[in-house]
Formats: C-alpha cells, structure tokens, sequence
C-alpha cells in the first residue's frame, strides 16, 4: 500500500498556471483508506484548488496543523466551514502563544487564528507528545538536536507572558507515516532541521528506513545558504541513500539550486502528484 500525496498549494505556481499559488503550504495526503489534510496554507486557496482537482475537503478525516505560523494555519476558518467533522490535530502550544517574524522589517504575526480555535473546541486536538493519529501515522515532535537547524530561524519569536523569546519550535511537529518497513516524513517547514526530524520521525516510529521525506526545508537565501545544504546533502548520502526527497515551499530558491544537482532531490509546485 503506498501513499499520494496531492500539494494542494505552494509557493511555486503550477506548470499550466490554472491553479492559486501563495506563499504557503497545504498538502492531501491519501494513505489507504485514509483522507489527511496536512496544514491549509495561507488563505484558504488550497479548498479551491482542491476543487479544481476533483478532491473533496468535506471527506477529509483528518486535519493536521504542522506548526502555528500563519503560511500553514491561515486558511483553518475555511476548513472548519467546509468540513464539519475531522479532528484537527495540532501542538499545544499553539493554541495559546503569539508568534512573530522580524525578517521584512516590521513585526508580522504568524499565529493561528485564535478565535477560529476558540469557537471549535470540540474539534481542536491539542498533542502535547509525539502520538500516533491511526495504525500508520504518528504526528512526532523533534526531540533530537545533533544536526543544526536552518538559520533563517533567527528571523523568528514567540511570546512569553510579555517577552519576547526566539521561538524553539516547541510548536512544530511532522507525520510519521510507515509503509511496510519503511518510513515517509512530511515535514512542512523543518524550522527543527531536517535532519533532526527524520531522526526524531524514525525513532518514534522504530523504522530506520527512509523512504521519502516531503517538505520544505526553511534554507532562506544567505551567503551561508550552501554550506548549510550541504551539510544536509552530507547527512542524507550518510543516513538516508535510498530515500527520494521531494522538497518546496521554503527550501529557498539557492538551496533548491544546489540541492537539484543531487539525484536524491526533486522539487514541487502548486497541483503536483507524488506518489510514493
Ligand atoms: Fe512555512
Ligand atoms: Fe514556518
């Protein structure tokens, strides 16, 4: 039994340009039986391009929120108008801390729309631990810390009471989703490095073997951009060999450059297929 994944939206246009594209994610991830929405971009674009794609948000049976920042929860109100019933699973924390970005100048909010959460309690699950959603997939927070994680975090806060804090993405998680003995990782932003994730993801789920890792990879464009790739590159030709990466969203278009010159590495954009 594989796993298709839909990117509904992301920065990237799709080829034919018939589809929304923002700067945000949102994934559709069908595994078996299973209709998993992964994160809701930015806008709530993602429910229109799912329609344009024949994919019903209605059947979705489980929501996922990857982290709080608002490229990922913006678009939580049209989900929660459009369907009625899945649970949506997202880190505690969220639920209740503001969370900014310093990069462009002014202070941007990224939190999630509190008052959506506030007037869907029922639905809201709040994981305070790594937990597995079904027989198959596991939403994991990263507890390992031996790889570096992206510098473009330094751009990125939350609030403490009334300090301000750089964020330690305590609010990020990722889905662990096991196929036969092997493992696919959707890792939206990899604010935690995705090194770190995909070991985190692998003992959770206690298989070592990665199959596909899917995400974005936060490598911001910097003078520093290439030799935070390739120490990406470096662990991936020691850990993960067999493994396919498809990456998008904020990989960076530097890093996506560096990183297309290796065999393992492909990229996505908005309405791409990937089945793995
Ligand atoms: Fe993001
Ligand atoms: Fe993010």
């Amino acid at each position: 039994m594989g796993t298709k994944i839909t990117i509904l939206i992301d920065n990237t246009p799709d080829a034919a340009g018939t589809l929304q594209c923002e700067k945000g994610l949102s994934l559709y991830i069908e595994n078996g039986p299973q209709r998993i929405l992964c994160d809701t971009g930015l806008s709530g674009a993602f429910s229109d391009n799912a329609a344009a794609l024949g994919i019903d948000i209605s059947a979705v049976d489980c929501c996922f929120i990857s982290h709080a920042h608002a490229d990922h929860s913006g678009g939580l109100k049209r989900f929660v108008d459009i369907n009625r019933d899945s649970n949506i699973y997202i880190a505690a924390e969220a639920l209740h801390t503001r969370y900014f970005s310093h990069r462009h100048m002014s202070a941007r909010d990224l939190s999630i729309d509190f008052d959506v959460a506030n007037s869907n309690t029922d639905r809201f699950r709040a994981l305070h631990y790594s937990t597995w959603l079904s027989e198959n997939v596991a939403a994991v927070f990263c507890n390992d810390d031996s790889h570096a994680r992206p510098l473009g975090n330094k751009y990125l806060t939350k609030m403490s009471g009334s300090t301000e804090l750089p964020d330690d993405f305590a609010h990020e998680m990722s889905l662990a989703i096991t196929v036969g003995d092997e493992l696919v990782v959707v890792s939206s932003c990899s604010h935690c490095g995705a090194a770190n994730i995909i070991e985190a993801c692998k003992a959770f789920s206690g298989k070592s073997k990665l199959r596909a890792f899917v995400g974005g990879l936060h490598f911001i464009d910097s003078n520093e951009t290439s030799s935070e790739v390739e120490k990406l590159v470096t662990y991936v030709e020691k850990q993960a060999r067999q493994a396919k990466f498809f990456v998008g969203h904020c990989t960076g278009d530097l890093a996506k450059a560096i990183l297309s010159r290796h065999e393992q590495f492909c990229t996505f954009a908005t309405g791409d297929i990937i089945s793995i």
